[in-house]
Formats: structure tokens, sequence, C-alpha cells
């Protein structure tokens, strides 16, 4: 659990538990078919199969799915709660009869898939009519200066007192360069740009919500030590509200966002 955000429960509060929120609150109806694309340990599609919703996640990372599952067999509200089923599949090679589900959702993926183009396309084909699609996604290339420079402060600052696992160089213009790589230019993997996503969501789906929210703090919580964990809770708490006050008032560019669109007829 070091390097993971849930070793506190506070914070998934700021992260995960935010995220599922927004989802939570793009579901309009009752008992409907939901598709999660790259579930990883199913948090999400558990929770909407709480809800009473018929879930399926696929992730192609097996163990991850034997997590999901072991979660799912020992859920305390597994008798009250909708259908719920984990698949071992590539989104790339897994299909269903078109026009199945209500909902298809990604959470942190579509960046990751290749082609997002022919991905969404295959999200509109399993959709219902008047079906809905849930994304909540990292552009990567929207970081600027300004955030990195915050990210910068923040990280140098924890480093000094021992309170953060990596190391950046001690000179601010050369740190800020480093966060500035590491985020855009050193990337190993490929990775989609935000415009490669945007596009084709505007293209297939009659977008009803677009907004932008907190992410780099999600890459500070994962590294930073604080031994004791009222600090811990406390900094979080603050770098959380810093990063929203830097977004709302447009200092910083966000990296996170959130879009919800009806399948539209194309
Ligand atoms: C960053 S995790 C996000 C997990 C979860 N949705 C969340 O919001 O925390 C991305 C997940 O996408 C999965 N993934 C990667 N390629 C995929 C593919 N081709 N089809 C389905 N899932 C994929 C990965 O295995 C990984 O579990």
């Amino acid at each position: 659990m070091k390097d993971s955000l849930w070793r506190q429960p506070y914070l998934i509060e700021l992260t995960y538990a935010d995220n599922f929120r927004r989802v939570e609150d793009s579901i309009r109806g009752r008992n409907l078919k939901i598709l999660e694309v790259g579930c990883g340990t199913g948090f999400m599609s558990l929770e909407l199969a709480r809800m009473g919703h018929d879930v399926v996640g696929i992730d192609p990372n097996d163990k991850i799915i034997r997590i999901a599952r072991r979660t799912m067999e020992t859920d305390p509200y597994g008798k009250s709660r909708g259908d719920l089923r984990y698949e071992i599949a590539d989104f790339n090679k897994w299909s269903d009869d078109p026009g199945t589900y209500d909902v298809v959702l990604f959470s942190r993926v579509l960046h990751d898939l290749l082609h997002p183009g022919k991905i969404l396309s295959r999200a509109h084909h399993l959709l219902k009519n008047g079906g809905r699609l849930i994304c909540l996604e990292y552009a990567y290339d929207r970081i600027d200066r300004r955030a990195a420079t915050w990210l910068y402060q923040i990280r140098r600052a924890l480093e000094l007192t021992g309170w953060y696992s990596s190391h950046l160089p001690v000179d601010p213009r050369e740190g800020v360069d480093a966060i500035m790589n590491d985020a855009l230019y050193g990337r190993k993997e490929h990775i989609n740009k935000f415009e490669e996503m945007r596009h084709p969501l505007e293209q297939l789906f009659h977008g009803e919500h677009f907004s932008w929210h907190c992410y780099y703090c999600w890459d500070v919580f994962r590294e930073m030590r604080i031994p004791d964990q009222r600090r811990e809770k406390a900094l979080a708490g603050l770098f959380n509200g810093m990063e929203q006050l830097l977004i709302d008032s447009l200092e910083i560019q966000p990296a996170l966002f959130h879009f919800m669109g009806t399948k539209a007829t194309v």
C-alpha cells in the first residue's frame, strides 16, 4: 500500500471518492445496464452495482480482476446489489450486442488506449439510443509552467522536510524544467493528448456536461511520506484546496476533465 492512495481513507476522499461522486451525479435512472471499460480493481463498478444497476467491468489485467472479484465475493451488500460481472478483456477485442448499455464509463483509461476515435465508436455502438457516455480523463499535455512551478514548490518543501520519496534539482528553474520534462516529453509509452480525445467525444456524443478538476495533487499524495496522519490529512487538504483555487482563478491549466454526453446519430 506504500505508493497507493488506498493507504489512507482521507486520501481516497480527495481523489477516487471525488471522481466516483462525479460519475454518480452523471447517472440518471434506476436499474441501468452499465459497462465500465478499464475498471481496474473495480471500485466504481461495485458502487454502481450497490446502487442497483447491472454492471459489467472489463480490464485486461488478470491480477487486478482477481482483486475485483475477491472484493465482489466478500461484499457485505452482495445480496441487495444489482448484477455485477468482471471480465478479463481488452476493450479492442471485446464485444457485446449493439445497443445493450444505458451507460458506458471510462475512468482514467481513454488516455492510454490507441486510436481513441475507434474506441469511442465501439462504445457508441454498444450504447442504446439515448444512452450516455461518461468519461473522466487525464489530459497530460495540458500541464503548463505555472502548474509545474506550484508542484515544484510543494514537492521541494516536502523533500526538505524528509517527507517526499523522490528528488528534484535544487535549482528551482531546473526543477520546474524536470517536472515539465517528465510530464510532457519524457514519456516512453503512448498516451493520447486532450484534443485527440475531445474531438471524437464531441463528434459521437451530444455533450451535456464538461468540467475540469484537480489531478496534479494525486501524484503528490502518492509520494508524500508524512509520518503523522493528522498532519498528512491537513496537508493533503491544503494541496487539494490550493489546486482547486488555482484552477478556479484560471492561474493553472487543469489536467483532469469530466465529459458526459448522449449517443448522437452519426
Ligand atoms: C489508471 S487505471 C484506472 C482504473 C479505474 N478505472 C480508476 O478510475 O481508478 C487504467 C486501467 O485501464 C486498463 N486498461 C488498459 N488497457 C485497456 C484495454 N485495452 N481495455 C480495457 N482496459 C484497459 C488498465 O489495465 C488499468 O486497470
